[in-house]
């Protein structure tokens, strides 16, 4: 006996069943128009360039630079055709189709954007993955280096490293994140208080526009190349190569870690560093990383929760806050240094370890320090599922705000999270903040980076962090709430990906990225691709 209900639901299985058939079969006509258009307008032989679902490797080109989890399921929105290109006119050749067939575009570096933005859409779209072309010339006198757009951090470093031990670039501290999203979003590690971040010092770049031209920094002029370096590049064109000034490191660094659980005063040393850290010279950056370890030694069973609910997990877990530093010079120089400036932190001799500037990078990208650099050209990436959030400091937070802090990390187990302080200060306080689009400067004492991991209960961890960065709220800096166009979070807004964007709307996140600078960031876009073929969920719009 069928009941109304079950007929009515067997009716609308029917009805998304038959939805499904014919978006795909939709999909999948658009996609062969799309090919043929591909094949028929490359003057290179583009076809070994073009992944589609019928092609095997498809899956496995797709997957291999998805770095967050989060967007690797059978349910994430995949592209229609992948491509590959083997040379600059393929790219010419993908954005006069997609025009042509009104797909959309996602141009993929590394992999490692946040919410999935060069990989993931919500509309038919075709993945342009840059991962061929990232040929690297490094001039060691000049010292400089053009780098192709699909290059990782670690080739960067790599390449820098066989041409000098004594040239380094500041970029980030991952080796498989890409360079093209990274500096053209900003991009900061090890160096950013000796010589500001990776934008900071990009000399050149040439890039396609939407109408199809390859343009350098002369002919794309002063306002487009203000606006890739920290932008977002992805707003405005495809970057097909940087050229990057290199700078001088020494051939001998320190790098440094002080641990300090909760019993041993971790809360009153992280108070100090919140105003020590960003007024050390230059030469010393350090970053803290707080997150919750068991108490237990590793061998003694975890305490478990009683039916009574005596023995919470809480009680068996602490804070471990710790200290993460590089210092661009030998052992005695940190030390003494530390011990005048920051003796709260208790900094050792034994603490401190003295590499060659690519042993640092190796370990601050978790290789042991003896392995070998070629580690560094590893693009498989160790991956997982996460969501992320960023927020600026600027007046030291009370001690009552860490402990509040601490509660709501106690919440999580060991493993799942990563809550990091970086300082600021030093070269970054120096720039202005109309230099380039990344306005977090003078006045900023540290950024503050939380994650959690969302596999298991997904829904649970999106609370937790939005609950945790609900509880910053009155500690951070406000009006805008400033956060990193890097660690870009979907929370803060989206573009209608449809229709028309709103200004109005994309300045709710874009003033939180980029203060100031999102009005002629807007400009520079209504003039440069007013037709706004380069989008995607948080992209700048143009005027409307
Ligand atoms: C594990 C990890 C570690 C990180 N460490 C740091 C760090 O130390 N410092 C730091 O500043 N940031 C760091 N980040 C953030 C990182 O800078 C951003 O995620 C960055 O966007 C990644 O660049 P990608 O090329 O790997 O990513 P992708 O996902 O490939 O691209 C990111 C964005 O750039 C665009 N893009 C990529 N290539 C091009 C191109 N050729 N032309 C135009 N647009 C392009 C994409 O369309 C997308 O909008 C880290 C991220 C992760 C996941
Ligand atoms: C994908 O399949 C098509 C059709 O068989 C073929 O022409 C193309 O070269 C394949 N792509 C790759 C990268 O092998
Ligand atoms: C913690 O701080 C107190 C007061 O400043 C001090 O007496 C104590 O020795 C410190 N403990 C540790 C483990 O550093
Ligand atoms: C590359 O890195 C991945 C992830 O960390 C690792 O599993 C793999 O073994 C590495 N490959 C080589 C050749 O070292």
């Amino acid at each position: 006996m069928k009941s109304p209900q079950v007929c009515s639901i067997l009716q609308s299985i029917f009805f998304v069943l038959l939805f499904f058939t014919i978006s795909s079969a939709a999909d999948r006509t658009s996609g062969q128009d799309f090919v043929q258009c591909l094949i028929r307008s490359s003057s290179t032989s583009i076809s070994k360039a073009i992944y589609t679902s019928q092609n095997s490797t498809y899956t496995s080109v797709l997957k291999f630079s998805i770095n967050n989890l989060r967007f690797d399921t059978p349910a994430t929105p995949k592209p229609i055709v992948i491509v590959k290109p083997e040379d600059e006119s393929q790219i010419q050749t993908v954005i006069y189709c997609s025009k042509k067939h009104d797909i959309q575009m996602r141009i993929r570096g590394g992999g490692h954007d946040y919410e999935g933005l060069s990989y993931v859409a919500q509309v038919p779209f075709v993945l342009l993955d840059m991962i061929n072309l990232r040929s690297i010339n490094v001039d060691p006198v000049k010292a400089t280096a053009w780098v192709g757009a699909g290059a990782t951090l670690g080739e960067l470093y790599y390449y820098i490293g066989q041409k000098s031990d004594t040239l380094g670039f500041p970029a980030g501290i991952w080796s498989t994140v890409g360079v093209s999203g990274l500096v053209s979003g900003g991009g900061y590690g090890t160096l950013r208080r000796k010589y500001g971040l990776a934008a900071d010092n990009v000399l050149d770049a040439r890039l396609i526009d939407a109408n199809g031209r390859i343009l350098d920094r002369k002919s794309m002029g002063e306002d487009l190349f203000w606006a890739i370096r920290g932008g977002g590049a992805s707003s405005f064109g495809v970057i097909l190569s940087w050229k990057l000034k290199l700078v001088s490191v020494p051939k001998i660094v320190t790098v440094f870690e002080v641990e300090r659980t909760l019993e041993q005063n971790a809360t009153e040393v992280l108070h100090r560093w919140q105003t020590v850290a960003p007024r050390l010279p230059k030469d010393v950056e350090m970053r803290v990383a707080a997150n919750t370890v068991w108490k237990n030694l590793p061998n003694e069973p975890q305490k478990t929760v009683q039916d009574d609910g005596s023995g919470s997990l809480e009680d068996s877990k602490t804070v471990s806050v710790n200290f993460i530093g590089q210092f661009l010079g030998r052992k005695e120089g940190l030390l003494s240094m530390m011990n005048k400036r920051f003796p709260e932190l208790g900094l050792e001799a034994e603490a401190c370890t003295e590499l060659t500037y690519i042993q640092s990078i190796l370990t601050f990208s978790l290789f042991p320090a003896d392995a070998s650099p070629t580690g560094l050209l590893n693009r498989t990436a160790y991956k997982i599922p996460f969501k992320a959030k960023s927020d600026f400091v600027d007046k030291p937070i009370s001690r009552e705000g860490l402990e509040g802090l601490w509660k709501i990390l106690l919440q999580q187990d060991p493993g799942r999270t990563n809550f990091l302080f970086t300082s600021y200060g030093g070269k970054m306080a120096e720039i202005s903040e109309s230099a380039i689009p990344f306005p977090h400067r003078a006045g900023t004492l540290y950024m503050m980076y939380m994650r959690v991991r969302t596999d298991g209960d997904t829904s649970n961890a999106m609370k937790w962090i939005r609950g945790l960065y609900k509880y910053l709220t009155p500690y951070v800096t406000s009006s805008p709430r400033a956060a990193y166009v890097n660690y870009n979070d979907l929370d803060l807004g989206v573009n209608n990906l449809q229709g028309p964007t709103s200004y109005k709307q994309a300045s709710r996140w874009g003033r939180k990225y980029f203060k100031n600078n999102f009005n002629r960031l807007v400009k520079i876009k209504s003039a440069v691709d007013p037709g706004n073929f380069f989008r995607h969920e948080q992209s700048i719009p143009p005027f409307s």
